[in-house]
């Protein structure tokens, strides 16, 4: 991938408000949930329910999804290997700004090779991330196919398809296995509150 020059002469400069004044005032621990699996399993309609839960119950979150982040920031990126690992990165970097504001970060991305996905760990910080397996099979995402992308890469319109012409890695260790074929949006909303759950109780700092 074609880079411009690098900056040199940088100094970090550091902020006078603490991480913890942004968790008293926004009542909840930062965190990114890494929401990946295969194209039409379901991550984008989990990310956005999520965020409107989380909302309803008066957290400040935001999600980053693939299709929308691909429209902007990253519309210079196609889907070799190295474009999806130059996706990835960037989308960690983001979601660890928001993490730094205090936000709740939802990404919803194929991400689908496990080292982008532990590269995103690494920059994110393994305490602020959680790595959540949108596992609807190839199969019934094929059959859902909401775009009709897996009909275009099966007639060989669409090169590099994830799950067609493309691999997929699934998670080893995911804290978190949600299939959209078997489980309603209400019961995966509920587990993925399960996860959050440290996030979003903190106790009265004492003055
Ligand atoms: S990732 O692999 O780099 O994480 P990302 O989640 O950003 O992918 O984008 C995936 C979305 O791009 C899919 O939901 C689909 O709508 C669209 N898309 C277009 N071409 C492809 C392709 N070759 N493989 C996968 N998704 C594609």
């Amino acid at each position: 991938m074609s880079r411009l020059p690098e900056a040199t002469n940088l100094v970090w400069q550091t902020a006078g408000v603490t991480p913890e004044a942004r968790v008293q005032l926004l009542r909840q621990r930062p965190v990114t949930l890494w929401m990946t699996g295969l194209s039409g399993a379901g991550k984008s309609t989990l990310a956005f329910a999520l965020e409107k839960r989380l909302i309803e119950l008066g957290h400040a979150c935001f999600v980053l999804d693939g299709d929308n982040v691909r429209h902007g920031l990253n519309a210079d990126l196609g889907f070799s290997p190295e474009a999806r690992a130059e996706n990835i990165r960037r989308i960690a970097e983001v979601a660890k700004l928001m993490n730094a504001a205090g936000l709740i970060v939802i990404t919803s991305f194929i991400s689908p090779y496990c080292e982008d996905r532990r590269t995103a760990r690494t920059l994110i910080g393994p305490g602020g991330f959680r790595e959540i397996h949108i596992s609807t099979t190839l199969k019934n995402c094929e059959q859902r196919d909401p775009k009709g992308l897996y009909e275009k890469a099966r007639a060989g319109l669409i090169s590099e398809f994830t799950g067609i012409s493309a691999p997929y890695e699934a998670p080893e260790e995911p804290s978190l296995s949600l299939d959209t074929f078997e489980l309603q949006v209400e019961e995966c909303l509920e587990r993925l509150l399960g996860v959050l759950q440290p996030f979003l109780v903190i106790p009265e700092q004492s003055r």
